[in-house]
């Protein structure tokens, strides 16, 4: 998608389909108050029975009597329920009935300023139209996406074109973890994604390191060899690190749950609905997104993404239930089911990330538990943190970008739940009490004082059945903290 900008020349503006917006009960279209209702007598008329319902949207063919051949109405809906994401939302809205109407450009005019900051207008028209508009048509053997290019009308400066190149390279980062998220678990195995990571370090000039199988059982990675023992597709830990910061400044560690297929292991998961389990890579994708954006932003910081990524397999060769192992950190753990894999991962990676880095703040994302599905839903990712000053700043960063999260407690009586009568720890907690706070418990015990959040992103990395609908959310990987982490990373 081609985007432009032009100053705002409304009335004139020659394009297929120049599209405003409408505030609830409002008979005005912002942007288009001057326009001479007698040249198109039914504009009026058509802004008031649509009543700027909010995501509503109409189409009004102006059969040459402007420069524009149709002007679209889009609904913002009431003035005090606007939001962070309003524009965001509408304009996903628009973009996908230009789409429906096989255009080939259409032109957004940017609501006044008294209303929105142009700045924030403009970036998120340019990440609802790019978002709403991605397909994932890879094994479709017709693709029907024909992509509208947009120009948006706004007064021209520095700062709106900077804030829009910054909003398509967030939108291609999201787009980018959506595409790989979706892949089915026969053509995307622990190997494909480091493939994908090596390739977008080789264009955005970062290191990628791959610790593979032998590698990691050599070095200590006792959870993520465990995990991976019963597929033939071997694990890998993939290491991407940007550094643009000074040399002596800490990195961010962000660390993702990539694996690639949950069976459940040995402890077997029921077959309904176990092909969203191809989801479960999700966290992983999002860490390689977010890098790939990063490095195109040239963020002036140094961050490092590691994806460990195994396949969860049952099998002759498989980890089970009952066996204790050695984690990276050196703790022992016992195995009481095989379906709680990510912890095990996630554990050796978070371990590795603070040896390795002695990093500013670790984040971690993972599909890790159905509980915070039980708990929040599937429009809010729950969190977990040792840290309040970074959950404050990841929650500004919500704020802003409407990536939505809670918070949910971690003291010493949850550290409990996973203590173990024969090893030091064991990976699952006591019955289902407090599912997704007793597996962040369980990745606590990885790190020792660095600043750390956990994100699960069980409920909201894909579209479930209680998802609330969004344009730019269509069916499939949401890519989920991509836009979230990126707003945290610009404002340090
Ligand atoms: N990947 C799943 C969590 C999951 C399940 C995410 C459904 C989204 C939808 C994870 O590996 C898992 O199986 N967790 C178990 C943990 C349990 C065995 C302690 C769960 O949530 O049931
Ligand atoms: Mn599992
Ligand atoms: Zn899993």
């Amino acid at each position: 998608m081609k985007i432009r900008i032009e100053n705002p020349n409304n009335s004139k503006k020659k394009t297929a389909m120049l599209c405003g917006f409408v505030l609830e009960d409002s008979d005005k279209v912002l942007g288009l108050e001057n326009i001479d209702f007698k040249i198109i007598p039914s504009i009026k008329q058509s802004t008031n029975d649509m009543g700027g319902v909010f995501g509503k949207i109409l189409v009004i063919p102006t059969t040459g009597r402007t420069a524009s051949q149709r002007i679209l109405l889009a609904g913002l809906g009431k003035k005090e329920n606007f939001t962070n994401d309003t524009i965001r939302f509408v304009s996903g809205k628009i973009a996908q009935k230009a789409r429906e109407l096989k255009l080939k450009e259409f032109s957004i005019i940017v609501p006044p300023s008294s209303l929105i900051e142009p700045i924030s207008s403009v970036s998120q028209i340019v990440e609802g139209c790019k978002m709403s508009l991605y397909k994932f048509e890879k094994y479709k053997s017709k693709k029907e996406n024909n992509i509208p290019d947009l120009t948006i009308l706004v007064s021209k400066s520095e700062k709106i074109s900077k804030a829009i190149k910054i909003a398509e390279i967030v939108s291609d980062g999201a787009i980018y973890t959506k595409s790989i998220a979706n892949l089915p678990p026969n053509e995307c195995i622990p190997a494909t994604l480091a493939n994908f990571a090596r390739i977008i370090s080789k264009k955005n000039n970062m290191k990628c390191n791959i610790i593979s199988k032998n590698e990691l059982k050599k070095k200590g990675f006792g959870g993520i060899t465990a995990v991976g023992q019963g597929s033939k597709n071997e694990p890998k830990l993939i290491i991407l690190e940007y550094n643009h910061g000074s040399r002596n400044e800490k990195p961010i560690v962000l660390v993702g749950k990539a694996v690639t297929f949950d069976t459940g292991g040995i402890s077997l998961k029921p077959g309904e609905k176990m092909d969203e389990m191809k989801f479960d890579k999700c966290g992983g994708c999002t860490v390689i997104g977010i890098m790939k954006a990063v490095s195109e932003l040239k963020l002036p910081i140094n961050v490092v993404g590691i994806i460990p990524s195994v396949e969860n397999m049952p099998g002759g060769e498989s980890y089970r239930p009952g066996d204790i192992i050695k984690l990276y950190s050196g703790k022992t753990a016992e195995i009481l089911n095989t379906d709680a894999e990510g912890r095990i991962i996630l554990a050796d990676a978070l371990s590795y990330g603070e040896k390795q880095y002695s990093p500013k703040a670790i984040i971690d994302f993972a599909t890790l538990t159905g509980a915070c599905i039980i708990a929040l839903g599937t429009n809010i990712a729950g969190i977990v943190s040792n840290n309040d000053k970074l959950t404050q700043k990841i929650m500004e960063s919500s704020k802003r970008t409407t990536e939505e999260i809670w918070e949910l407690p971690l003291n010493g009586d949850y550290m409990d739940m996973v203590k173990s009568d024969v090893a030091d720890m064991k990976n699952v907690g006591i019955g289902r009490a407090a599912g997704t706070i007793t597996a962040a418990a369980f990745l606590r015990n990885a790190i020792e004082n660095t600043p750390w959040i956990h994100i699960d992103i069980a409920g909201v990395a894909w579209t479930q059945v209680a998802t609330k609908e969004k344009p730019y959310n269509p069916k499939g990987a949401t890519g989920f903290g991509v836009r979230l982490i990126l707003d945290y990373l610009q404002n340090i």
